[in-house]
């Protein structure tokens, strides 16, 4: 049994992040979204895996994961030169796959539930592929299935405008050699692109043995930052270890869940967990509130902020209000002056999105 995580796409919906970084590299709770996917992936006892890079962000994402070792897996990168689908992805990586049969794994997509049970169902029935599916409220945004009582995949559809079903597509799919069959008939859909819910449509049409499962507990496909947040929310709730490595001084106060990486200094603050600071950080007279991540080498002060997400080296210094809801990037610097601003200057990348409320 092999891996293939999907790791290229441009990440439109989370620019202007990805404009300079993949999105599956963005954190969540200080661990990029793609690793979360990679101990999901060996957690259930496969280390084979092969990762599909784009030409921009690819070296990036080899430079950061590495070859495997640090999760006790052995990476593949194949380079997919332009986004040309799902579908396409797996018929690059025939060399990588072989006959092998194989989980394909979307790297921005997050779930609760363990692979483990999944993969014994896909090989103790012999299925050709097993899907996963989970109700939605906004089917339209995804693949969608019609299944019968017995969990029998009658047909699929993407992204269609009158959903057959709140049935969306979960971004983890299992399929053995039959799939690359299917891979040789289809045709690009009308957005040009090589579908995988085609070409499983293919197999259903052949009578092949696809089979599907409702997953239970939450996932989350991380293309928005909203979902972002969503997906750091639960993360810092549900997986979040307490422990304090950094140097806190008695002037402070630390409620709750909280991780505090090596060499960060929180002088005279209040951090209400779960929260996770990661290291050489520098805090001073801030409040940190629930559900916020900050990374490494972030300076904070006079900042009070809460259900946020910092990206390395930011700086947040003097914000009289509390910042909610935000993803900051990478050295990002946000300042503004004790009194009531006369004027504001700004130097804001493109896509950027400023509210004052
Ligand atoms: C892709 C698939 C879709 C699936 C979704 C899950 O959509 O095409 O069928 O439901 O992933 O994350 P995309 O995220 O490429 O729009």
């Amino acid at each position: 049994m092999k891996a293939l995580i999907l790791s290229g796409g441009k990440g439109t919906r989370l620019r202007p992040l990805t404009y300079t970084g993949a999105k599956q590299l963005v954190p969540v709770a200080n661990k990029p979204i793609l690793w979360y996917g990679i101990e999901a992936i060996v957690e259930a006892g496969i280390t084979d895996i092969g990762i599909i890079i784009s030409p921009e962000t690819g070296e990036e994402i080899k430079n950061k994961t590495g070859d495997g070792s640090q999760f006790g897996a052995t990476i593949t990168y194949i380079v997919q030169e332009k986004p040309a689908g799902l579908a396409h992805a797996v018929k690059i990586a025939q060399p990588f796959l072989g006959d092998s049969p194989f989980v394909m794994y979307l790297g921005d997509n997050l779930v609760e539930a363990s692979l483990t049970n999944f993969l014994n169902a896909f090989q103790t029935q012999e299925l050709d592929s097993l899907i996963l599916l989970c109700p939605v409220s906004n089917p339209s945004a995804f693949g969608v299935a019609k299944v019968d009582e017995q969990g029998t995949v009658l047909g699929l559809v993407e992204k269609p405008k009158i959903p057959p079903s709140k049935l969306a597509l979960v971004g983890i799919y299992f399929f053995n050699h039959n799939i690359h069959r299917a891979l040789a008939q289809i045709e690009p859909s009308a957005r040009g692109e090589l579908e995988i819910t085609d070409a499983i449509q293919w197999l259903i049409d052949h009578q092949k043995n696809v089979g599907s499962r409702q997953i239970e507990g939450w996932w989350l496909d991380t293309g928005k930052k909203d979902d972002l947040l969503e997906a750091n929310r639960i993360i810092l709730d549900t997986r979040l270890e307490i422990k304090v490595l950094g140097e806190v001084d008695e002037n402070s106060e630390i409620i709750g869940r909280v991780k505090i990486g090596k060499g960060t200094k929180i002088i005279n603050s209040t951090i209400r967990g779960p929260v996770i600071i990661g290291e050489n950080c520098l805090l001073e007279n801030c409040f940190i509130g629930p559900y916020s991540s900050i990374a490494d080498e972030a300076i904070l002060k006079e900042a009070d902020l809460e259900h946020s997400v910092i990206l390395r080296q930011a700086k947040v210094l003097q914000i009289q209000q509390r910042i909610v809801d935000s993803l900051i990037g990478e050295r990002v610097e946000l300042k503004v002056a004790p009194k009531r601003p006369k004027a504001m200057r700004f130097l804001i990348g493109d896509d950027s999105q400023i509210e004052l409320t």
